[in-house]
């Protein structure tokens, strides 16, 4: 009986012993934390970040383009993105049920309507290409009226595929007095082979119309190299302090005139704009975060391991790789959404 009763006096012993320490600590962590007299961070440092704004477009007809580039960058990026995935009215409904239905329904992500009235007048009709008229290649133009709590933002075709994470590209540095950082279209070897196998210009002279007066007096040389307007980094600031989109407005409304661009337009009819109003004024980005011409040729191929090093990839051309044919088609249909209201429909050879 004797041991028991020691045993109980210990075990007593260790229980209020317990209890001190846990009142001791109760007691001296509440005054540290007032003491410190700041907020108290109840979100984890991660939730802190600021988001990195991407804009993509989702055109009708070619929706599963944009979501499998939304996919790419999600899938590859340990930051907070947020989506600005822009529409025309009547597809704001298909936007939306694509990503709840389907698993990007955890990404951050704004719809935005554009309205193409405000293009009315600026444009020519392109019975050649008119695909290429599709009111939102000109979304980039108005980045400032879609942007609002952003200073730097990024902005995307919808045919890329984005393999490296997007907070490096985000991370470009503008020089002073840079609107935008785009990449020239003679920043890589490699590029030049694409370049020359497949007979494409990437000088001025491919996108402007170097009989007309009015290019000529822009006394920018044809053989400056052309730069790609479907993959850049932009300040808002410096962009409305420069006021590019009234810029890159009357370059559209003199072409709607004077049909100052290139027949055989290359990259559509946004890039001759943005070619003048950026001439000399840009910053470059990274060659891996823009490999392109992907959509080129149906058969002229880059190396698989120059690929798998690209941090960007970019179709741009008409061999695209949700249709058929199409080159290095299984590095975008990795990242395909289907849609689940069944209605995009991948291009197969067998199907
Ligand atoms: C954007 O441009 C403004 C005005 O030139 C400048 O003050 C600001 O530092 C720039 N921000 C970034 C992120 O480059």
């Amino acid at each position: 009986m004797a041991v028991l009763r020691k045993i109980n006096q210990i075990l007593l012993f260790l229980l209020v012993f317990t209890i001190c320490v846990i009142l001791y600590n109760k007691v001296h962590k509440m005054p540290s934390t007032l003491l410190k007299n700041e907020p108290v961070d109840l979100e984890s440092p991660e939730e802190m970040e600021e988001d990195i704004p991407v804009v993509i477009c989702a055109a009708v007809g070619r929706m599963g383009a944009a979501f499998a580039a939304v996919s790419s960058i999600y899938s590859n990026s340990g930051s907070n993105i947020l989506f600005y995935i822009v529409g025309l009215k009547n597809s704001i409904l298909h936007i939306r049920k694509w990503i709840e239905n389907s698993k990007l329904k955890d990404i951050k992500f704004k719809i935005v309507e554009f309205n193409p009235m405000v293009l009315k007048g600026k444009i020519r009709p392109d019975a050649a290409r008119p695909e290429l008229l599709q009111p939102l290649n000109f979304v980039r133009f108005y980045l400032p009226l879609l942007i609002h709590e952003h200073e730097k933002v990024i902005y995307l075709d919808d045919d890329v595929i984005v393999q490296g994470d997007i907070q490096e590209l985000y991370d470009t540095k503008l020089a002073p007095g840079h609107a935008a950082a785009f990449s020239d279209d003679c920043d890589l070897p490699s590029t030049h082979e694409m370049v020359r196998s497949v007979g494409m210009q990437n000088t001025y002279m491919g996108f402007l119309d170097y009989r007309k007066q009015t290019i000529r007096d822009l006394g920018i040389s044809p053989s400056t190299c052309s730069f790609n307007p479907g993959v850049f980094v932009a300040n808002m600031t410096e962009w409305k302090h420069q006021r590019i989109t009234k810029q890159l407005e009357k370059w559209m409304q003199k072409n709607a005139e004077e049909n100052l661009y290139s027949s055989t337009l290359a990259g559509g009819v946004a890039t001759s704009p943005m070619l003048i109003v950026f001439h000399g004024k840009y910053s470059p980005i990274t060659p891996l975060w823009h490999i392109r011409h992907l959509g080129w040729s149906p058969d002229a191929r880059y190396s698989e391991q120059f690929l798998h090093e690209a941090k960007l990839l970019h179709w741009n051309g008409r061999y695209k790789p949700w249709d058929y044919p199409s080159i290095h088609t299984d590095l975008w249909e990795k990242w395909f959404v289907p849609d689940p209201s069944g209605t995009f429909k991948l291009i197969r050879p067998n199907s």
